[in-house]
């Protein structure tokens, strides 16, 4: 409700998405977060799913949470959840650049326009809350030098004209973040000097009472903020929030809102497409796109390297299989120095050679055989386990497979022991890896990248489970979760 002292009549105040984002500014338990609440349901009371999509970085007092209850809602994210939090950054940005292109090609200003011309996609508005500024600016200024926040910012500035709002709330100022919102409701601040910061005249909160939930709009108007429900205890407010969620789920039946999605710690090989062509192998997603991740053979040899038991293995298993299902499948040879390993019963081989003799062995069959009849396609895949132990300079057929028979089309896809890798010299193996392409298992990101010549990023969010990698090609690293079993 809103106090109009110059009509002399109050009147309840309405949210409109389009005018662009909410600054909330009070001290602590002045009742920002319900204020957060609160509009998001009133938001969603009013406005189907497939209008309104809500999203949540919850970095005070995980008091949004309970809006996950609404079939609007995308996902809240708590303030110890990084890698959620940079996710739904990255969401948010693609969707605004998508967004930039849909409106500019229509030649739109802003959503409502678009929405109007016609064959437009129904594009919903989306309402981005973020409780507790301060801890959020602090978490992420040390992050990337700060480039999440700098992300941020331009989200809030360029979010409005695209249909996404920003509602920000804030002890005192939310400095960086929102030089670009114009709106602000002021709520009960620590000291009489903090509603003069703010902008507010001596004469309009000298002496007021700020029970929780009354606020000074930006012109100084008075405000007496609604909750979620007639009881304003966190817990009420939670049982709320679902009981309306469960209603407005019956009301609006199911929707799909993107939801805040992270790279599975376990990807199975089931759940990848099969390749398209026949040199092409689908090893696992991509941490960017949730897509899977094809790797063109025919583009040149790979490599791949981690530690002990990191899960190499399992990734030749992967190449393996997806290789064989390809639509024309090539033969697919396996050198395995080893006597004992997994692969040798995967039931994809044309042949298989095991220990280092076996190895060598087979080599002079594959090279004897392509160099005999240069003209017949040769076009094959030497799959190699522990190809640390294949470096001793011995195997001049295998040298020859990976430079001249790579002409004729054989490939040859390595596994090594990273550290082995980079000691290591043999022809061959510079041959696998001037190919630049490959993939890095649990990398030491400082050092590793230079097997396959490329720059690593940063690693960030502890420890990486099984399977996880960077996968390089043309240059560009992705980051991978490899498919298993
Ligand atoms: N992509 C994956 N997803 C899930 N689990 C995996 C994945 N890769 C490996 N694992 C598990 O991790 C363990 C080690 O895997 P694997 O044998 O492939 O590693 P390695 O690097 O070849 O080890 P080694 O040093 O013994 O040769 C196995 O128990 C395997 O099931
Ligand atoms: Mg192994």
């Amino acid at each position: 409700m809103l106090d109009e002292p110059a009509g002399q009549r109050q009147v309840p105040v309405d949210f409109g998405l389009e005018e662009g984002g909410l600054l909330v500014h009070g001290t602590g338990a002045s009742g920002k977060t319900t204020l957060l609440r609160t509009l998001a349901v009133s938001l969603a009371l009013s406005t189907p799913p497939d209008a309104l999509n809500i999203y949540g970085f919850d970095f005070a007092t995980r008091g949004l949470r309970s809006l996950e209850a609404l079939p609007h809602c995308g996902g809240i994210v708590a303030g110890d959840e990084l890698d959620r939090a940079v996710r739904l950054i990255s969401m948010l940005r693609g969707e605004v650049e998508r967004r930039k292109g849909l409106l500019a090609a229509t030649g739109a200003a802003k959503l409502s326009e678009y929405l109007t011309t016609p064959g437009a996609e129904r594009l919903p508005h989306v309402l981005v809350l973020l409780d507790g500024t301060a801890a959020f600016l602090s978490t992420f200024e040390n992050i990337d030098v700060g480039a999440h926040l700098d992300t941020m910012r331009m989200l809030v500035a360029e979010g409005r004209s695209v249909g996404i709002c920003f509602v920000l709330s804030a002890d005192r100022s939310a400095g960086y973040l929102a030089a670009s919102i114009a709106r602000r409701v002021i709520m009960r601040m620590a000291t009489d000097d903090d509603y003069g910061m703010l902008g507010l005249p001596r004469h309009v909160y000298a002496g007021a009472h700020m029970p929780p939930g009354r606020a000074f709009t930006e012109k100084g108007l008075e405000l007496q903020c609604a909750t979620v429900g007639s009881d304003p205890q966190g817990s009420a407010q939670a049982a709320e929030a679902a009981r309306l969620g469960d209603e407005l789920r019956q009301r609006y039946g199911p929707v799909r809102v993107p939801q805040i999605r992270l790279l599975p710690a376990e990807v199975r090989r089931s759940s990848l497409p099969p390749p398209r062509n026949p040199l092409e192998a689908v090893v696992g997603l991509e941490d960017h796109s949730l897509q899977p991740v094809r790797i063109a053979l025919d583009e040149g040899h790979f490599l791949i390297a981690g530690p002990r038991r990191s899960g190499r293995t399992t990734a030749l298993a992967t190449f393996a299989l997806s290789l064989a299902a390809a639509p024309g499948a090539v033969p697919l040879h396996l050198l395995s120095p080893r006597r004992q390993t997994p692969l040798a019963g995967l039931g994809v081989w044309t042949s298989v050679a095991l220990g280092v003799d076996g190895c060598g062995e087979a080599t002079t069959k594959l090279a004897d055989a392509a160099r005999e009849a240069p003209d017949q396609a040769a076009t094959c895949v030497i799959v190699i386990d522990d190809g640390e132990d294949l470096t001793d300079g011995s195997l001049m057929d295998l040298d020859w497979i990976a430079q001249r028979g790579r002409d004729m089309g054989m490939r040859v896809v390595a596994a090594l022991e990273t550290q082995a890798a980079q000691r290591a010299f043999a022809t061959w193996l510079q041959q696998v890896q001037r190919d630049r392409q490959g993939l890095l298992l649990d990398p030491d990101p400082t050092l590793d990248g230079a097997l396959i010549g490329v720059q690593l990023p940063r690693r960030s969010g502890g420890r990486w489970p099984t399977g996880r990698c960077y996968v390089a090609r043309r240059g560009i690293v992705e980051l991978v979760q490899v498919a298993g079993d």
